[in-house]
């Protein structure tokens, strides 16, 4: 069980990552909220964070460097839990939206997808490794994943976001699997249908709820589930 440490949560200014933020700050957490415009987060400051770092997905590298040198440049030196919850859902590829997924799908806009949703969250991870390597009881990363990227439970046909999810479940395997080693547990966690912006009006799962089972699950974590992926209750999801 992880006791409350310090975690950094991505896309923590709306929608799921502030629910989460919310939640756990909540229960003793020191979290540090990344976001594309900090200057326009009002919602994330309100909930006082520990610090709010810029974060843009779409940047690669050098966006995930600047969060590590925006953490040690402030005396940070260890990282519990890092959540990679920032990602897209481009409306253009939306057939819930009543588009054609297939149609729209050009190869810049699939590489944008893949850039914000698989790339960012390997980036970030590889950044801020000699942080999690130094928690106390072992780093836990958390890559939002997505029931669109199971293929027994995948609907639709959004081929953009459910492939850059399920390249992001091969991520956190094998980044679990070989991270475990060195004491940091990774692994790929859907949050179910919820109600965002993202997951629109008639999702069934409240955010408040989901992110406090969420947090429950993210607590109960431990080394043996390295490299699995999980429903947001905790429950293993078919590949
Ligand atoms: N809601 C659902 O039903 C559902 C289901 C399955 C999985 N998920 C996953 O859960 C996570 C959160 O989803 P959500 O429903 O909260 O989505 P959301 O309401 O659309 O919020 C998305 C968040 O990601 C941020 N973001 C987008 N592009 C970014 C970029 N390039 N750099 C940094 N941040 C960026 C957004 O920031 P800006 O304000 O700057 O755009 C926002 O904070 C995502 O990984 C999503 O795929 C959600």
């Amino acid at each position: 069980v992880k006791t409350p440490g310090r975690a950094l949560i991505t896309g923590a200014n709306r929608g799921l990552g502030w629910w989460l933020s919310r939640e756990l700050i909540g229960r003793g957490w020191e979290v540090w909220g990344a976001c594309r415009r900090p200057e326009r987060a009002d919602e994330l400051w309100a909930l006082e964070p520990t610090g709010v770092v810029t974060y843009d997905a779409a940047e690669g590298d050098s966006a995930a460097e600047s969060v590590f040198h925006a953490l040690s440049g402030v005396g940070i030196a260890s990282l519990d839990l890092l959540v990679n919850n920032a990602a897209v859902k481009p409306a253009e590829l939306r057939p819930d939206l009543g588009v054609d997924g297939i149609h729209n799908l050009t190869a810049d806009l699939l590489t944008d997808v893949l850039r914000i949703n698989t790339v960012g969250p390997l980036a970030l991870t590889r950044s801020l490794l000699p942080l999690l390597r130094r928690a106390d009881d072992g780093g836990l990363v958390v890559h939002l994943s997505s029931n669109l990227a199971s293929h027994e439970r995948v609907v639709g046909n959004d081929i953009g976001y459910s492939a850059s999810k399920s390249a992001l479940n091969m991520v956190a395997h094998l980044l679990g699997r070989d991270l475990v080693a060195e004491g940091i547990t990774v692994v790929a966690m859907s949050p179910g249908w919820v109600r965002t912006d993202m997951g629109g009006p008639h999702a069934p799962l409240e955010p408040e709820p989901t992110m406090a089972a969420f947090a429950d699950t993210i607590e109960s974590l431990g080394p043996e589930r390295s490299g699995s992926f999980l429903d947001y209750n905790g429950d293993p999801i078919n590949w």
